[in-house]
């Protein structure tokens, strides 16, 4: 029989309830979901990818088709690696559709590796990684935007840095 089996790939610096929402639902449609984290260079990240991994199994823990892992290098070149079929993505706006769409199609030039795109849940649509940092960085309350073993991995990381 032939698996399902798709990866949702991201930054995850960290993973927001966003994230976690397109994860849940990708599990409920397919048979096999790989979260993975690739470091992208051109970002200033708050975690490691290790630290990333280890909020991504917690908060993922009671999914069981769901793994986590990392990738480097093209995303293809794991996917043809590990037999997975397609990319999803989550849309967020109209925003986000150029530079996805530049990806999926250059993906699929490069491998044929198809790119499944889900809409948003609108509660999130406004959020990424990168405000959630910006906003916990100058004293501001996340709770609603990451989940709680998130928050308190981003509340030890300001502490460690001098700014919990
Ligand atoms: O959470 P992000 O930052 O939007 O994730 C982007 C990511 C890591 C999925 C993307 O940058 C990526 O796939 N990088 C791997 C390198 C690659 O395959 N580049 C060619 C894309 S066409």
């Amino acid at each position: 029989m032939r698996v399902r089996r798709v990866v949702c790939p991201g930054s995850f610096d960290p993973v927001t309830n966003g994230h976690l929402d397109i994860i849940r639902r990708a599990a409920k449609l397919h048979d096999e979901v790989l979260v993975v984290v690739g470091a992208n260079p051109a970002k200033h990240g708050m975690f490691t990818v290790d630290e990333r991994v280890t909020m991504l199994e917690e908060v993922t823990a009671d999914l069981p088709n769901v793994s986590v892992g990392t990738f480097r290098g093209l995303l293809v070149e794991y996917c043809r690696a590990r037999g997975v079929s397609a990319i999803v993505k989550g849309l967020r706006a109209v925003s986000d559709f150029e530079y996805e769409m530049e990806m999926a199609q250059m993906n699929y030039r490069l491998a044929e590796v198809e790119t499944l795109f889900m809409t948003a849940n609108p509660l999130y649509s406004f959020l990424r990684s990168s405000l959630v940092r910006e906003i916990a960085e100058y004293g501001g309350n996340v709770s609603s935007l990451v989940p709680p073993p998130v928050e308190a991995w981003m509340q030890a990381k300001l502490a460690e840095r001098g700014q919990g």
